[in-house]
C-alpha cells in the first residue's frame, strides 16, 4: 500500500492549477445513462472517476478518451481531461456490489437508470467511517415519482412504467439525493419541483450541464428546483467546475506554510466560506476573477466554526482545517452538523501533538500546538488531506498511511504540493 512520506516546515512558493470538481464530475458521468452522448472537459484523474467509468461501462456505456479497464493500472500522465460518452447497449441495469463498496456514489446510476431504461438493480450502500448515510430520500422519491422499490439481498430494485413530476419535498438538502432526482426529473413526464433541495455548486453544475442538453431546469442554485420533463436529451461539450474542496486544502496549505500561494482556475463564490472562516482566522488574500493569493497567517488566532449544507462551511473541509486551528493562539470549536462521525482525524492529529478534545458532535481544539511528525493513518478521503497537511507544518517525518483514500479524491496531491516546495514523497508502506 502506498504511504506518503513528508518532512514538514518547508515554505510553499509559486501557483497551483485546481483540478475539475470529483462530486461534480461523478454526477454528470452518471447522467450519461439518459442517453445520447456528449463530451465532459476537466475530468480528474482519480479513482472514483475511474470506478465510475467502469461502471458506465458495464451498463453500456461507451467512452473514448480513456477505457476504464486500463485506466485503475494507467498512471496519470496519460489521462485524458476531455472524455467523450455515448449510449450503447441499453439492456444492462445492475450496479453490482463490488463497484458500490468502493464508491457510495454509484447509487447516482438509480435514478438515470429509472428514467431511460425503467428498470434499476443496485447494490445497497452500506454505512461508511463518517456515518451511516442511509438513502431513504432518494428512494422516498422514485416512489413518489411512480416507482415500485423493493430491498431483497442487500440490493435495492426499482421499476416503473414511466415516471412522472410531482413535488418532492426533502426533510434535508440531501446533495446526491437532489442530483439523482434531477437527473430522473429531466426525462420524467410533467414537472417535478424539489423542495428544500440542495445548493451546492455541484449541484448546479449538473443542472447546468443538464440545461445545455436540452433539460428544462430552473432554480437551480435556490432551495426550490422546478424541472420539466422532456423526451431526450442533447449532445453537448461541457466543461465541469473546479474543486472547491481541493481548492480550499490548497488555501489551508497556504495559510500554514504560503509565502505568495496562487490558486488558479478558481471561482470565489463556491469557496466564500472557506475565505470567510481564514480570514477569521487573519488570513488576508488577494484574488482576481480566477485566481486566489494568499501568504501564511503570522499569528494565526482560534475561532469557531458549524458545518453546514452549502452556503455554509463544508463538512469536506472541516479535517483540513484542525491542523490551523492546532497551531493557532486561543482556543478553536468546531461543530460537525452534516455527518455523525466525521471526527476519526483527531486522534491521529493528537498523536501528532494536537489537543483536541471530542464530545459529541463538537471538537475543542486547545490551540497554541507545536505539532511533531509521526506515523499516522488515514481513514477516509478528507481526513487523509487533514493528515497531510498536518504532516506539511509538523517538525520532522510523517508518514501518512493508506493514501489510497485521498488518490479517491485529489488529482497527484503530492506532485502538486511537491511543485510549490513541500517536501512529499509517494512510498511503499514500511519501506525503509
Ligand atoms: N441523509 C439521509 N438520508 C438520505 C440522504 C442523506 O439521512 O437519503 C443524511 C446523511 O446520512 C448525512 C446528511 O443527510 O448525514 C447529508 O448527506 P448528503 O446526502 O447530502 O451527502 P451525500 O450526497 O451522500 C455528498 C458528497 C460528500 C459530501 C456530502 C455533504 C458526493 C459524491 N458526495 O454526499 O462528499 O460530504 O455531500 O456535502 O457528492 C467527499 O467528497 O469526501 C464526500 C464525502
Amino acid at each position: 500500500m502506498d504511504a506518503f512520506r513528508i518532512v514538514g516546515g518547508h515554505p510553499l512558493r509559486g501557483s497551483v492549477r485546481i483540478s475539475g470538481s470529483k462530486n461534480a464530475a461523478l454526477p454528470i458521468l452518471f447522467s450519461s445513462l439518459l442517453g445520447g452522448s456528449f463530451t465532459l472537459g476537466r475530468v480528474p484523474c482519480l479513482r472514483d472517476v475511474k470506478t465510475t467509468l467502469l461502471l458506465l461501462e458495464q451498463l453500456g456505456i461507451k467512452n473514448s478518451g480513456c477505457h476504464p479497464a486500463k485506466a485503475s493500472e494507467e498512471r496519470e500522465d496519460r489521462w485524458s481531461e476531455s472524455i467523450a460518452l455515448h449510449e450503447g447497449d441499453t439492456s444492462a441495469f445492475e450496479a453490482p456490489y463490488d463497484l458500490v463498496r468502493t464508491m457510495r456514489a454509484s447509487v447516482l446510476c438509480l435514478g438515470p437508470l429509472l428514467a431511460r431504461r425503467r428498470r434499476a438493480r443496485v447494490s445497497l450502500p452500506g454505512g461508511c467511517l463518517i456515518g451511516a448515510r442511509p438513502i431513504d430520500m432518494h428512494l422516498k422519491a422514485f416512489e413518489r415519482m411512480g416507482a415500485r422499490i423493493t430491498i431483497h439481498h442487500g440490493y435495492i430494485d426499482a421499476e416503473t412504467d414511466g415516471l412522472e413530476g410531482c413535488e418532492i419535498s426533502l426533510p434535508y438538502p440531501t446533495v446526491t439525493g437532489t442530483e439523482n432526482i434531477l437527473m430522473a426529473a429531466v426525462l420524467a413526464k410533467g414537472t417535478t419541483t424539489i423542495v428544500n433541495a440542495a445548493e451546492e455548486p455541484e449541484v448546479t453544475d449538473l443542472a447546468r450541464f443538464l440545461v445545455a442538453r436540452g433539460a428544462k431546469i430552473s432554480g437551480e442554485g435556490s432551495s426550490t428546483i422546478r424541472i420539466e420533463g422532456v423526451d431526450r436529451l442533447d449532445s453537448t461539450d461541457y466543461t465541469v467546475m473546479f474543486d472547491r474542496i481541493e481548492a480550499g486544502t490548497f488555501l489551508v496549505g497556504a495559510a500554514l506554510l504560503g509565502q505568495g500561494v496562487r490558486i488558479e482556475g478558481v471561482e470565489h463564490a463556491p469557496i466564500a466560506s472557506i475565505l470567510d472562516l481564514l480570514s477569521a482566522m487573519g488570513a488576508e488574500h488577494e484574488s482576481t476573477p480566477s485566481s486566489i493569493t494568499l501568504e501564511a497567517i503570522r499569528r494565526p488566532r482560534g475561532t469557531s466554526l458549524r458545518t453546514l449544507p452549502y452556503p455554509g462551511f463544508p463538512t469536506d473541509m472541516q479535517a483540513q482545517i484542525l491542523p490551523l486551528m492546532a497551531i493557532a493562539e486561543g482556543p478553536s470549536s468546531v461543530v460537525e452538523t452534516v455527518f455523525e462521525n466525521r471526527f476519526t482525524h483527531v486522534m491521529e492529529m493528537n498523536r501528532m501533538g494536537a489537543n483536541i478534545e471530542i464530545h459529541g458532535s463538537q471538537a475543542t481544539v486547545r490551540g497554541g500546538s507545536r505539532l511533531e511528525g509521526a506515523a499516522v493513518m488515514a481513514s477516509d478521503l478528507r481526513a487523509s488531506a487533514g493528515l497531510v497537511l498536518a504532516g506539511l507544518i509538523a517538525e520532522g517525518e510523517t508518514e501518512v498511511r493508506r493514501v489510497y483514500h485521498i488518490d479517491r479524491g485529489y488529482e497527484a496531491i503530492e506532485k502538486k504540493l511537491e511543485a510549490l516546495g513541500a517536501r512529499i514523497k509517494r512510498v511503499q508502506e514500511d519501506q525503509p
